[in-house]
Parts: structure tokens; sequence; C-alpha cells
């Protein structure tokens, strides 16, 4: 229809107030800084305004170690991020990371385009590298709970933890469903059952980034808000499924298996508006997940319709080769046609950014590639607002370690842990929940009073470590047991206690707590093939429970060789990796709430039963999944 003559002239006026308004400022009108304008012509109009170089630039995510202001507006760096362990500072605070992520920002804004950088960290279990955060269980923990709202709460805190310290992306979740216990990352599985992979998946990615607007459309980033992070579904595909749960090997199975067992959690991750996903070091019948353009390109991105951008995990394009960083260049170019769209190269960035850019220049690398790997890069920067609040919060401070976040560790602690023995044969009563009154009680094993036995891995550092010097804040198991008994109860604490003397005193004791487990551990270094309970861990448990009822506390990432000593013990609880809240054991373990946990993976009898899952022909378990005896909260005895 004709637009009527008083209509015409409003609209000129209205196109010459804001012509004169923007030459009045003395400013060009940029699209792509303007909010108000759609975020694909956002990103096309940025994308038109950038060189090559700086193209390959926000392709490039580097170590924090090497992110200097300098190597930032020299290469145009579009992320930064923090390997497991690399902090400012020992026990940094939240205003020293602050301070370093601001510097870095201000660096990137100050580049001919002011794209800024995104950091990312690997907060997998609260914000896991920072001295004084909030420890969470770990995934499997999580798992036991079946609990989806609780864990989109401990995402929820997460992200605030994360944002306190001004980091806005995180490396998690890691939605392996792990098959092989052998695995030294079983415990970043939520469990060996998809679909409660898929469930615990969708309530994380919205708990860190926010719940996803209705009719949003599928596979579009979505991040609502300064308090919310981009996440990162890991690691595709098929991690948790490699032969004898060997890290990084192979995973031999039907493409169909593949999209049946391992492949939905992405799907629900997607759905989600997952921001980006990282890609497996491991192989998928022999091809290089990495260099998988069927699974990357042709499934993820054009199949399940993924908007957001994949990254590689560190230096996996260096580690095509065996040894590492053998034809770089050819590997460069492998894995940027199979869709990778950035890389972790924390150390390697001069080489890996002159090789690309060559291979662009010379043909070797189709620009439009680029031009595809850059846009998911600006579209999840736009989404998350990136341009219009690139710099940390310092009033989100006081999120790091916040007590609301430590009652939700607490909680998941309580609902994590796993009742899988509560008295012998023939008991007139339970032993479990333990008396509050007893005149006295002994607290023995590795892990009664060991904070960082607790966390387990990814703690403060990448394999985390014993002992309690690891973190600030946090409650042992011993310290919680001191807290929940009468203050006429006696609690003798003996690490390892001497059969002999044990002999003698063994009358004197109520009952024993016997906590022993895993040493942390992460990724390869905790691949395991015989799964045995690390020594002195079992003679405790065969000295102390021969002689005084006792409960035992496996605190570990995955199921152990138990069945040889389950008939000494009264009690037996899988504790997994609770993470700093101690009370949530003492919670249950006196009766202040009941056990509700449930196994998220099968307890085999002997590793040679491995793999052994839910559902397969031959199934012969000392406790199979889903197993948990539940208990009503008590009164006190
Ligand atoms: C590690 C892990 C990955 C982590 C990344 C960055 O090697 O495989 O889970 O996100 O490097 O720390």
């Amino acid at each position: 229809m004709a637009r009527s003559p008083a209509a015409t002239a409003v609209a000129c006026l209205l196109v010459a107030a804001v012509f004169l308004t923007t030459a009045a400022a003395g400013a060009e009108y940029v699209k792509y800084k303007d909010p108000k304008q759609p975020i694909n012509e956002r990103v096309q109009d940025l994308l038109s305004r950038m060189t090559l170089e700086e193209k390959i630039g926000q392709m490039s995510q580097i170590e924090r170690a090497n992110a200097t202001t300098e190597v930032i507006e020299k290469y145009f760096i579009g992320s930064v991020l923090s390997g497991g362990g690399s902090v400012p500072a020992e026990k940094a605070t939240a205003s020293v990371w602050q301070k370093m992520i601001t510097a870095m920002q201000k660096a990137a804004l100050k580049t001919r385009l002011g794209i800024p950088i995104i950091y990312g960290i690997d907060a997998v279990h609260g914000n896991n590298n920072v001295y004084n955060a909030t420890i969470f269980p770990h995934n499997i923990g999580l798992g036991a709970t079946r609990d989806p709202t609780l864990v989109k709460r401990i995402g929820e805190a997460t992200a605030h933890e994360a944002r306190a310290t001004g980091i806005p992306y995180t490396f998690a979740p890691c939605v392996a469903v792990c098959r092989d216990p052998r695995w030294g990352r079983c415990y970043e599985s939520y469990s060996e059952d998809t679909r409660l992979v898929q469930l615990m998946t969708s309530n994380m990615v919205t708990g860190l980034q926010g719940d996803v607007p209705a009719n949003h459309p599928k596979g579009v980033p979505f991040v609502g808000g300064s308090k919310k992070v981009a996440g990162c579904a890991k690691h595709f595909v098929g991690d948790g499924g490699t032969q004898r749960g060997i890290n990084e090997n192979n995973t031999v199975l039907s493409f169909h298996d593949l999209m049946r067992i391992h492949m939905p959690p992405y799907d629900n991750a997607v759905i989600k508006g997952i921001s980006t996903v990282m890609i497996s070091y491991s192989s998928f019948n022999g091809v290089k997940m990495h260099e998988n353009k069927n699974l990357i390109t042709d499934t993820l991105k054009n199949k399940m319709n993924f908007r957001g951008f994949v990254i590689t995990d560190w230096q996996a394009v260096d580690r095509i080769t065996n040894p590492p960083h053998q034809h770089y260049y050819h590997s460069i170019q492998e894995t940027i046609h199979a869709g990778i769209d950035m890389v972790m190269i924390p150390y390697d960035y001069p080489e890996f950014v002159a090789d690309l850019v060559k291979q662009v220049k010379q043909g070797q690398i189709r620009l439009d590639r680029v031009n595809d790997a850059v846009s998911r890069i600006l579209r999840v920067k736009f989404t998350m607002g990136l341009f219009e609040d690139p710099l940390p919060d310092p009033r989100l401070h006081k999120e790091l370690g916040a007590q609301e976040h430590r009652a939700i560790a607490r909680e998941a602690v309580r609902k994590s842990l796993v009742l899988l023995k509560n008295g012998k044969k023939g008991d007139k009563q339970a032993m479990l929940p333990l008396s509050k009154k007893a005149k006295k009680i002994l607290v023995a094993g590795s892990h009664a009073h060991d904070l960082g036995n607790q966390c387990g891995g990814w703690t403060i550092k990448r394999q985390g470590e014993s002992g309690n010097n690891l973190t600030g804040v946090g409650t042992t198991i011993l310290e919680a047991i001191k807290k929940a008994v009468s203050k006429n109860t006696t609690v003798d604490f003996v690490e390892r206690p001497d059969k002999d003397d044990l002999a003698k005193s063994a009358g004197d004791y109520e009952y024993a707590v016997v906590a022993v487990g895993e040493p942390p551990y992460a990724e390869t270094a905790g691949d395991n093939q015989n799964l045995t309970i690390p020594a002195p861990g079992p003679e405790v448990i065969k000295d102390v429970c021969g002689l005084v009822k006792c409960v035992v506390l496996l605190v570990s990432g995955r199921p152990l060789v138990v069945q040889p000593y389950v008939d000494y013990m009264d009690a037996l609880v899988a504790a997994w990796l609770p993470g700093t809240e101690g009370q949530g054991v003492s919670d249950v373990l006196f009766g202040d709430y009941g056990f509700t946990g449930k196994l998220p993976r099968t307890w085999f009898k002997t590793v040679d039963q491995l793999p052994m899952n839910y559902g397969d022909k031959r199934y012969d378990p000392l406790f199979p999944f889903g197993y948990g005896i539940t208990t009503k909260a008590a009164g006190h005895k």
C-alpha cells in the first residue's frame, strides 16, 4: 500500500534526525556495535570488516600465562583459558582474578574492531581452580542424587562463582557416558545410563547458561545475562566408550550404537542452547574425533543444527600425530576442514596463526570455512552480551564461596551418598543411623580428615592433591562427625590404627567410621585396570571392622573392588568425591536426613567382568545400577 505524503515526510525527517545526530556526534554508525540490531546482522557486519589475521585471531585460544596485553593486541586473540591449576597467583582472591581478566579485556577492546575476548576455565564441580570456591560433588555423585533441579541449582551457583572471578565461560558440563570405570575420567560422567546423562545435561546447561526462552530455535546458543556463563558440552563424542576405558583411546562401536549410547546428551545440550562443544581426543573406529568431519560438521552442525562454536581440546591439533606436533601444518588443515572453529593452542599460537593464514591465502583452506568458524564465535559473544558488558563486575566478588552455595553443595553430598549395606545377617537392628550420644567412637582411614582426597581431581590443581593445604574453606568428614556428636562423645582419630593397639582398645569404642578410597587424579593419571582400593585401605577395613562395629565410607571416583571385604563391614556407603562440604556426610550418617542416593553405575564383582553395564545380556553385579538402601530421617538415638 503506498505511503501517504505525510507519512513519507515523517519518515524522511526521522532518517535525517538519525543522520544528523550521528554526524553531530562525529562517529560513523557501526551496525555491529548496535545491540538493537539482529545478532546475525551484527555478525555479518563485523565479519565484513575483519582482515584475515583478525579472523584467525578470533579462532585462537591461548593460555593465561602467555596472554600479555601485547600478545592479545598483536594477534587479535579471541579467547584465553586457564588450564587446570593455572591461576594469577597462589590463593588468588576474586578481585585478583578480576584484575587479571580486566587487563586482558582492555587490551582486546583497544584493537581496531574492539572485539572482546572470552575467558574460559574448567569450572566442572564449582569454580574449582579458585581458592575458597565452593567445591561440589563430582558428576558421578550428582548422577547418584537423581535430582535434576538440584543439578540446575548447582549450575546456577557455579555460574555465579565463575562470574565472581570475572570468568564468563566454563568447559562444562562433561556429558560423557562412561561405560567402563577403568577410565580415569569416569567420575566426570553422570552415569553409564544415557537417559540419566541426558537428564543431568539438560539441567546443568540450563543452570549455567539460563533457561532458553520459549520457542528458542534449536541449536542457537543462549546465555541469559551477566550472572550466567557460556557452557561447553564435552568431549564430543564417545569419550566414555573407549576400549578398556583407556583415556583418549579408540571407541569401537557401530554408528548406530554411538548414536544410541553417546550422542543423545549432545542433542539435549543443543536443545538447551549450549554455546560451545569440545571435541574428544579419542577416536571413533580408528578416526581421530578432531578430524571427523562426518560427526562434527555433517552430524552436529548440519543434522543437529548446532549454531555455537566447536573448540578443540588442549593441544589436540598437535596430538593428531604421535609423537605430537609432527606434520602440524597438515593437522591444522584436517581439523579446520573437519569443522573445528576455535583451537586451544596454549603456547604455539604464533605457528598456528602463521600456518593457518598461509593455508587460506594459498587456497588449501577455504575462506568460507574460516568465515563460518568466526561467525559462530562472534554469535556466541554477541549472544552473551560480551560486546555490551565485557568487563568483570566487582559487585560479584561476594559470590565466591557464598554460604548459600555451600548449603546447596551440602545438600548434594547428602543426596549423592549411596547406602549399600546396613547391618549384618541376623543383626537385630540396622547399623545406621549412628548414635550421636556414644561415649567413645573411632574414626580411621586416609580419607577421614583430608579435604584434598574428598574433592578429588580438578581441584585447585588439575590433578588435585591430598592433604588439607589445598583450599581454604571446607569441612572434612572427621570435622563433620565431631560437629554432629554430643559434646560428651570422645572421638579418637587414628588414620592407620595399629592392629595390636586396637586389640587392646577395641572394647572402648561403640562404633568406628572408616573412610578410605582413591587419591585425587585427573584424565589419564586415573586410568586403572585393577580398581583395587589403594593400600592401606583394605587392611584398615579388616583390622578395624574385625574388632569394632564399623561403617565404611568409600571415597572414590567410581566403584572399586569391595567384594572381599563386605562381610567384615556392618555398613558400607559409596561417598564418591563429595567436595568441601563434608557435613553432608554426617547429615545422613547420624540420621538428620535419610539416605536416598541410587547407584549411577553398576558395581562389579571383579574387574574381569568389565565392561558391564545395565542392560547387558551378561549382567552379574555385586550391586546393580539403581541400587541403594533408603532410610528415613530418624530421631537421634
Ligand atoms: C584437558 C581436558 C579438558 C579440559 C581442557 C582444558 O586436557 O581434556 O576436559 O577442558 O584440557 O583444561
